[in-house]
């Protein structure tokens, strides 16, 4: 298999973006896990199975039968599960919520382990996630810790949203994403963190372009 570059970090600080980026760049593969959790999240509010019920997610992580469509260029990814397109439900704020409830559970990151490390593959991956260089792919050749301010991520979230044509109060939106980081780096099973060798990026005054160009010079090195 190929070289991994991985790219953690909080909710909103524009891995997603960074991520295309660099895996339409390079021509790597591209591994989405908050897509898997967030899949699972549906998974389980489809088959009625409680945040609580720690073995009837496991299963669910375990079972989930879900397809990733790269279809063309502007749709983007279609996220098939159990043979529906789920994918305008999956980026939803609510979704988001329940992905980072059913992420604190010990066994369904162990499901879901797996799965990840199968996308790898040549000439190489791109892996977007909260712990992809701490715990899934620990020997990746860069390791990219990328954040931003809790506001400027809630201003960029607010931004997406109003385009999209929802509107939702910035102040809310900061909450739920302090909410969220809050969850993410204390759970006891693999909390938020940089990895050891982790460039860390501070995003929250620089353009996207900006971001893309210094992780390009790190990869080379
Ligand atoms: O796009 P955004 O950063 O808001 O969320 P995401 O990357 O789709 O992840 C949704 C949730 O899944 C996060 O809040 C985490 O709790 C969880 N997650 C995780 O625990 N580990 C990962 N590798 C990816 C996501």
């Amino acid at each position: 298999t190929g070289p991994i570059i991985t790219v953690d970090g909080p909710s909103g600080a524009g891995k997603g973006t960074l991520c295309q980026m660099l895996a339409a760049k390079l021509n790597w593969a591209l591994l989405d896990s908050g897509a898997l959790y967030r899949v699972t999240a549906l998974a389980a509010k489809q088959h009625g199975v409680a945040l609580d019920n720690e073995a009837g997610l496991e299963a669910i992580a375990a079972h989930l039968d879900v397809q990733f469509k790269v279809s063309n260029e502007q749709s983007g990814v279609q996220v098939i599960l159990e043979g529906e397109n789920v994918t305008s439900n999956l980026r939803t704020e609510e979704t988001g919520a329940i992905a980072s409830q059913v992420a604190a559970v010990n066994a369904v990151r162990a499901a879901l382990l797996e799965r990840q490390r199968a996308f790898q593959q040549k000439p190489g991956l791109i892996a977007d996630g909260r712990d992809m260089g701490t715990v899934v792919f620990p020997a990746a050749e860069l390791k990219v810790y990328l954040t931003a301010s809790a506001e400027e991520r809630g201003q960029r979230r607010h931004k997406q949203l109003l385009e999209s044509g929802n509107n939702a109060s910035l102040a809310g939106i900061i909450e739920d994403i302090r909410a969220r980081d809050d969850r993410d780096m204390n759970r006891a099973v693999a909390p938020l963190r940089p990895a050891d060798e982790a460039i860390v990026i501070d995003s929250t005054n620089m353009s996207i372009e900006a971001v893309f160009d210094q992780v390009q010079q790190a990869a080379k090195r």
